[in-house]
């Protein structure tokens, strides 16, 4: 297995270090910047060169959110089984035409939405089959100041993060509720900048309603004085079940042993990157369908994306 890798900033290091413990050979990576290529077998500055020199088995995407789309789509037109970081997109006109892309491809698609793979979030998904969900909460209180979205260019912009804290830190627990309680069939709510003024144009905080067969509330800041886990309550048939990135707890009493192996990049990140990346591997050489793919990917995003279209246009 050939893997390829586009975007060597934060999270692409953590798939490369995954890649390596899995003995997976990381043939190329292509980075804009000179000296994020140093150390790679080959590197590129253009990704359409990497996909046509290289023909790899598999391209990871690990670039900023704006150019997520015209990417996958490249890469799954010249057949390359394809492994793009969260938010699959930042346009909702996009989705039908990543969706088109994989289905006209021999390859595979599949969406580093990494916290499904948490032990703890596997057990809720296990528990909760066949149970009536009365509730659900969410809950993303994290720290990002100035000098994280001064980290990036493009980090803070409709244009290229296509949002704030809702379609980058918060979309895993988007995805959780989802994953566990559906798809809503409507999402109100408000967003505001509070604290970062003048140094975003997105939001920094979010407050969303997500109405359908199981009623979803999230609250998502990075307005916070630290980062604390993100959270989700499920209230079900009596029962409360809390969902932390490392532990679940039933009526406040532990149900899965806290793992310490696994841990890459931020502890907040979750446990789940290098499981999800075996999966899909996996997958890849059984030519078995990956369960989060283009379609599952979409559906954290569709809801921020309406969300964001009904607040810009005052709904
Ligand atoms: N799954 C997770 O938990 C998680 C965590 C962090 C980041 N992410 C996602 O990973 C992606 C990247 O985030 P990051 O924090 O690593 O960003 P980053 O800014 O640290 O890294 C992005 C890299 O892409 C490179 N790049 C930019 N334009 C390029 C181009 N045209 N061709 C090749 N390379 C290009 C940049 O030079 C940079 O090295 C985002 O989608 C982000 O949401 C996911």
């Amino acid at each position: 297995m050939k893997a390829a890798l586009i975007g060597m900033g934060v999270i692409g290091k953590v798939h490369r270090d995954v890649l390596r413990e899995q003995g997976i050979e990381l043939a190329a990576v292509c980075d804009v910047l000179p000296e994020r290529r140093e150390g790679a077998k080959r590197g590129y500055d253009d990704y359409r060169e990497m996909i046509l020199r290289e023909s790899p088995d598999v391209v990871h995407i690990c670039t900023p959110h704006y150019l997520h789309t015209e990417m996958i789509v490249f890469a799954l037109e010249h057949g390359c089984n394809v492994l793009c970081e969260k938010p699959l997109t930042i346009h909702l006109a996009d989705i039908d035409r990543i969706i088109a892309a994989e289905d006209a491809s021999s390859g595979m698609l599949g969406v580093c939405l990494q916290n499904r793979y948490n032990p703890s979030s596997a057990f809720a998904k296990r528990y909760l089959v066949g149970k009536k969900i009365d509730r659900a909460f969410g809950e993303v209180r994290w720290h990002r100041d100035a000098g994280y979205y001064a980290s990036g260019e493009w980090r803070g912009r409709w244009a290229t993060e296509g949002g704030g804290v809702l379609i980058n830190q918060a979309i895993h627990t988007v995805d959780l509720l989802q994953w566990l309680c559906g798809d809503p069939t409507d999402v109100t709510g408000s967003m505001q900048n509070i604290s970062l003024k003048g140094v975003i144009e997105v939001e920094d905080t979010a407050h969303l309603h997500m109405e359908g067969e199981t009623p979803c509330e999230l609250f998502a800041t990075n307005t916070a004085k630290e980062d604390h886990p993100a959270k989700v309550k499920v209230v079900t048939e009596g029962k409360t079940l809390e969902i932390y990135p490392d532990r679940a707890l039933l009526d406040g009493e532990p149900v899965h042993p806290e793992r310490e192996d696994g841990w890459y990049g931020k502890r907040m990140y979750g446990k789940g990157h290098s499981a999800l990346i075996a999966h899909f591997y996996d997958c890849v050489s059984k030519k078995e369908k990956f369960p989060l793919d283009g379609r599952e990917g979409s559906r954290s995003v569709r809801t921020v994306l309406i969300f964001y279209d009904k607040c810009r246009r005052g709904m």
